[in-house]
């Protein structure tokens, strides 16, 4: 790698159109594509203007289109809508106000539909509990629950009233969610008494105790009753959601909020400290997540959405909550593992429900090849028109098996690339204009407009890597990171002026496809799932045995990503008693995503003259490319680490 160039050693030349039937009933032709594409670019305050004006319900008309003052921007300004008017009230004067909203499915096989109407009645009730606790707009939220509809039903709520919410996946750990509160100043943290994983029932509600321990602002915790495993309940702090919600009143209009009032903060890993709480808004992340639906999934009012990510990730806001919603769509909601009580789980899910769009994670299509094509042959999944993925780079023997397998060789694949960030889908193949390449994204959605710079913001050259940027402001984009307006600056927009910094490597091809290369940064992708090096560093160093650690990515089969820890002690003795404490340890302090799969205790880290740890050699030796001659349980790299020096000097 020189001058911010990367070299790719990647060539994948197979194209795959969309069939001629997909074609001829699609929204958006290929010519409309390039229509929307180019109308867009040539003046994005008109294009998304006339959409936000078709699209959103206004309680009071916006003026000006896009305020930017890099880097913040305003969208909409001095307009007022509603998100959760958008989703729900919306619907109700049409006919779709019987049609499913939400059909879910628990893991022990229960299941529960509901129509928009009721839907918007259970919002409205949950929403009325709520402020008669005292939220009300501006107020912070943590929601902290399996995947039940009521996660929705109070993500829905929190926006009907402005109250910003701050969704903590299920799989984290006490200390996390007490960080999220306090870095947030939460008033209220919702949950429930437990959830179901792989048969297994997660203490959810023992958890969150824990977290408020350390969680001064929370005053009032909602308990959703979902297990029934009868956690202790405090008086005057504890409320459970069913008692509340009895006599709550169930007629709750939606505030007239302004355009950028906060709808959610969702936290995530960074190259540097303590995670970030982006900061999204109301109308602007509201109309882009509601068209990307539209135009990526080229929905149709029949059809079953299945986007099988939990509402804990920005995947679950946007395309569980938000955009299908706002669309009016039929959503599908389930709780549990892929793998129980069988590896078939989501086939048989699939079959049952004649499930139409499936919307999943290379992980997982992963897990499925490893598990074996026997698990899906047993199934009918003939419903299935259009087939998605999304939270890394998907290898294409993976895409080939997904197309073939699943998608029968008819179904177009959506690799649809965003962030937590970027609140929507970027860059996907709309499915019937335009013709996919195994592990590509291929190209920008209307109003998009990527570059690939090199370290002094110049263009690279067609099929050479380099910095992936966003260069002009779109709706959805992050508002900030809560409470942080200068990190926010130092992280996306210092490096090169006037581009938005992704923090991905990427290269255009000479058909104009965009392909992602991983991250510039420290951010492991562990399952789709963002961990930085850091958090998972400072939680090892956190213990009193261990005086530094480094943590790396290195390949996993199934995962993308695993991480590796090199560590050294202070006292104790190495060992595998030891390794299990530390694993004990990070899942204590971050949770289960981030247990190191491999810890190698080691005399002195690698480090380069001027102190810096040699990330590169960890890699190499996590990934074992590069062999440690002494395997006795306290590995010293100093002689390697010399080597390299002399090398990269
Ligand atoms: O590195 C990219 C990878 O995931 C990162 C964003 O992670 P997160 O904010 O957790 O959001 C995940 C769900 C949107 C990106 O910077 N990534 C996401 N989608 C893709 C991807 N890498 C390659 N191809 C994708 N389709």
């Amino acid at each position: 790698m020189s001058g911010g160039q990367i070299d790719t050693v990647m060539q994948e030349d197979r194209l795959f159109p969309p069939t001629a039937e997909f074609v001829s009933k699609t929204h958006i032709t290929a010519a409309k594509y390039d229509e929307l594409y180019e109308r867009a670019q040539a003046d994005p305050e008109k294009f998304w203007g006339e959409l936000a004006k078709s699209e959103l319900h206004w309680f009071k008309p916006f003026g000006k289109v896009l305020q930017w003052n890099e880097p913040f921007a305003k969208w909409f300004v001095g307009g007022q809508t509603n998100a959760s008017y958008n989703c729900l009230d919306v619907h109700l004067a049409t006919p779709r106000r019987n049609k499913a909203a939400l059909i879910w499915e628990g893991e022990p096989g229960d299941q529960r539909t509901l129509t928009y109407q009721q839907l918007h009645r259970e919002v409205c009730r949950f929403a009325s509990a709520l402020a008669g606790l005292g939220l009300k707009t501006g107020d912070v939220a943590t929601i902290y629950m399996p995947m039940v509809p009521e996660l929705a039903i109070a993500m829905l709520a929190c926006a009907r009233l402005g109250v910003v919410h701050s969704v903590v996946f299920g799989g984290f750990s006490a200390e996390a969610i007490a960080d999220r509160n306090n870095d947030a100043q939460a008033k209220v943290v919702i949950t429930a008494d437990g959830g179901w994983r792989r048969g297994k029932l997660l203490e959810l509600k023992a958890t969150v105790d824990e977290a408020l321990a350390k969680s001064p602002t929370v005053k009032n915790c909602v308990v959703y009753k979902r297990a029934g495993n009868n956690p202790p309940m405090k008086s005057g702090r504890d409320h459970w959601w069913h008692e509340l919600v009895e006599t709550a009143s169930a007629n709750c209009p939606a505030q007239p909020l302004d355009s950028e009032t906060p709808l959610f903060i969702l936290y995530t890993s960074g190259s540097t400290g303590k995670p970030k709480g982006i900061k999204h808004t109301t109308a602007g992340y509201n109309l882009f997540v509601k068209k990307t639906f539209q135009w990526v999934f080229d929905y149709r009012d029949e059809d079953i959405f299945w986007c099988t990510a939990d509402c804990g990730w920005v995947t679950g806001h946007s395309y569980i909550v938000y955009g299908p919603l706002s669309a009016g769509a039929s959503v599908l909601m389930y709780e549990g593992a892929p793998n129980w009580p069988k590896e078939d789980r989501f086939w048989d899910i699939i079959e049952r429900y004649r499930v139409n769009i499936l919307y999943t994670a290379p992980t997982a299509i992963r897990a499925f090849i490893k598990w074996g094509d026997q698990h899906v042959d047993k199934h009918d999944l003939s419903s299935l028109r259009l087939l998605g993925t999304v939270g890394e780079g998907i290898n294409p023997e993976a895409w080939m098996w997904y197309h073939r397998k699943i998608g029968r060789e008819k179904c177009p694949i959506v690799d649809t690339w965003w962030q937590t960030e970027t609140g929507g889908i970027m860059m996907s193949p709309l499915p019937g204009a335009i013709a996919t390449k195994p592990g590509s994204c291929t190209k920008p959605l209307p109003g998009v407009i990527p570059s690939v710079l090199d370290e002094s913001g110049r263009p690279v050259q067609r099929n050479n890597g380099g910095m992936l940027c966003i260069s002009q402001p779109w709706p959805a984009m992050l508002r900030g990171l809560w409470g942080d307006d200068e990190r926010y600056r130092q992280q996306y927009w210092s490096k090169l002026k006037g581009h938005y910094l992704t923090g991905d490597n990427a290269r255009q091809d000479d058909d104009g496809y965009y392909w992602i290369m991983g991250r510039i940064d420290d951010v492991i992708n562990v399952s789709g799932h963002r961990l930085s090096t850091i958090e998972v560093e400072s939680a090892l160093v956190s213990h009193p045995l261990v005086a530094e650690a480094a943590a790396v990515g290195r390949p996993d089969e199934l995962k993308g990503q695993a991480v590796a820890v090199f560590v050294t002690l202070r006292g104790g003795t190495p060992g595998d008693a030891l390794k299990r404490e530390l694993q004990a340890h990070v899942k204590k302090e971050i949770g289960s995503l981030a247990v190191p799969d491999d810890i190698r205790f080691t005399a002195t880290l690698p480090k380069t003259r001027s102190g810096k740890i040699m990330r590169r050699l960890l890699r190499d030796i996590a990934a074992g490319k590069e062999l440690v001659g002494d395997t006795s349980t306290l590995e010293d790299y100093a002689a390697l680490a010399k080597l390299r020096e002399e090398e990269e000097s």
